[in-house]
């Protein structure tokens, strides 16, 4: 006998109020006890899907099970009522408020936070730490406490409302190897406690190596449900893409060449006057790929406005094949060979509302080709430079006129490292080059990356998707405060000596 689910969900549909048609009749069902993965390419519709069985949002259509009685959640209250909580991908603490607080915030009655009330919880929120052996320090502003540990407060938040089913949206994307390894040993511990878990994830690693049982989304439609021990990443990729895609980065060896970029005793000041960047030395040579690792907010940001042209240099050196370019505006670095995909790409590298062709042309609109007398732009040349772009990056566009806004994130992103590339550049700074981005478009551009070493680029790449960092770079540092713990060759690192550099170890 198959046993009853503990949550259904038949024919979800959602559409937004500006029309967008998310959810297309899903149906969803997770079992008691178990750790249930929701997995799905960005734009999947799984926080949707999952902002609906937590009450936040209403179906269009559909109807929920719970234990097999129909449920109608009004709001988060009425889901919590029975049982269901969910820790959001964007957190929502009280930044000034300590730990206690922000997990008793709205459960307190009448009165503000009375004496009795709180030496009750904060009695009860013990025992639940103790029985996970999962601290955190109740008595300092969230605000102070690493990101880390504000997801642990989330998680206790919902322990002490007693829910049954934890939702948890992408909760390993602001994890260092570490803490994701200490999160999956507490939900292995709540799943043995009879709690029940839905792990929402697009990565398959974690997928496979967490859940019990699977289900795949994808466009706003069920793929179908699998049980971990019958699946492969093999066939959980193919689930989520609709096609083969190869998991594996090609990259034979090579030798690097000379120094393209040399950064001498770096300093980098942030928006908030803080020593972002703390006097780094390092190089990027030809044909190699130095990638730089690390939990983000650890300066790398900075870091790269400050190399882009983008931000105020404290101290140091920045050399462009020997050439002194420290401090030098953006335009003049494009001139002498600095390509950028920025990290922000809907705000610096693209402009929505313009065509594909005038995005293809952002920043080179000066160049001979493109320009034609009195500064007018030499159209003929603009759109035949685009259609190569498209072509050769397979990018797929309605046409080269059609505004950037009506290609998905994956082919927008495409057209940035189009564009950039085909500046011919002597170096390639590549920051986050596939957030956000899908499956296929995300294997594309990982191998034009690599592609460009092989042609003696220099490439340098800021990535918080460690695997990303580790399969691309042949030399790769770990930042953390604005340092460099270190640089290793990924080879020569177990993912453990990775996990401790991220947090600010020396190996
Ligand atoms: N508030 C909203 N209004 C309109 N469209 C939205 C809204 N939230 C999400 N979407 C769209 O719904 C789709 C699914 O989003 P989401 O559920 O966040 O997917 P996932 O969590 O799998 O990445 C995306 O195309 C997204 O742009
Ligand atoms: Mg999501």
């Amino acid at each position: 006998m198959e046993e009853k689910p503990l949550i259904e969900m038949k024919g979800i549909v959602k559409v937004y109020p500006d029309g967008t048609r998310t959810l297309k009749g899903v149906d969803f069902s997770v079992k008691k006890g178990e750790i249930h993965g929701l997995l799905g390419e960005n734009g999947a519709g799984k926080t949707t899907l999952m902002k609906i069985l937590s009450g936040m949002l209403k179906p269009t259509d559909g109807r929920i099970y719970i234990n097999g009685e129909e449920a109608a959640f009004k709001s988060p209250a009425d889901a919590l009522s029975k049982g269901i909580g969910i820790v959001h991908q964007h957190f929502t603490l009280v930044d000034v408020f300590d730990a206690l607080h922000n997990i008793i915030l709205g459960m307190e009655g009448h009165g503000l936070f009375s004496k009795i009330d709180v030496g009750r919880a904060k009695r009860k929120l013990q025992k639940v730490m103790d029985e996970l052996n999962f601290q955190v320090p109740l008595d300092v502003p969230v605000e102070n406490l690493p990101v880390g540990v504000q997801q642990r407060i989330e998680i206790l938040k919902m322990l002490y409302r007693d829910v049954d089913v934890l939702i948890l949206d992408e909760p390993t994307a602001v994890l260092t190897p570490i803490e994701v390894k200490e999160l999956f040993r507490v939900l292995n511990t709540l799943k043995e406690q009879g709690k029940t878990i839905i792990f929402i994830s697009h990565k398959l690693r974690e997928v496979m190596e967490i859940t019990d049982r699977v289900t795949v989304l994808r466009k706003g439609e069920l793929i179908g449900s699998i049980n971990t021990s019958d699946a492969t990443p093999q066939i959980l990729a193919r689930m989520m893409v609709g096609r083969e895609v190869v998991l594996r980065i090609q990259k034979p060896p090579k030798e690097a060449g000379e120094p393209i970029l040399e950064v001498k005793d770096l300093w980098v000041v942030g928006d908030r006057g803080e020593k972002s960047v703390k006097g780094l030395t390092f190089e990027v040579r030809a044909g190699e790929i130095f990638g730089i690792a690390g939990v983000e907010g650890n300066g790398q940001t900075e870091l790269i406005e400050a190399l882009t042209g983008l931000r105020h240099v404290e101290k140091g050196k920045v050399l462009l094949n020997g050439k002194d370019i420290t401090g030098k505006p953006p335009k003049e670095l494009y001139d002498l060979g600095i390509a950028h995909i920025p990290e922000d790409r809907t705000n610096m590298g693209l402009i929505l509302d313009m065509s594909v062709a005038e995005n293809a042309i952002l920043g080179l609109q000066w160049k001979e080709d493109f320009r034609g007398p009195l500064d007018s732009i030499r159209w003929v040349n603009v759109r035949k430079h685009s259609e190569e772009l498209v072509r050769e990056f397979e990018i797929v566009v309605p046409g080269i006129d059609a505004p950037l806004r009506s290609l998905s994130g994956g082919n927008q992103q495409k057209l940035i490292v189009a564009r950039e590339v085909s500046k011919k550049p002597l170096l390639i700074i590549a920051s986050q080059p596939t957030r956000g981005v899908d499956v296929a478009s995300t294997e594309y551009i990982r191998n034009y990356l690599i592609k460009l070493r092989n042609e003696n680029k220099a490439v340098l790449l800021v990535s918080a998707d460690l695997d990303e960092v580790t399969q691309l770079s042949d030399r790769m540092a770990v930042m953390y405060e604005g340092e460099f713990v270190g640089v290793v060759k990924p080879e020569e690192v177990t993912e453990e000596q990775i996990g401790l550099m991220m947090g600010g170890i020396r190996i």
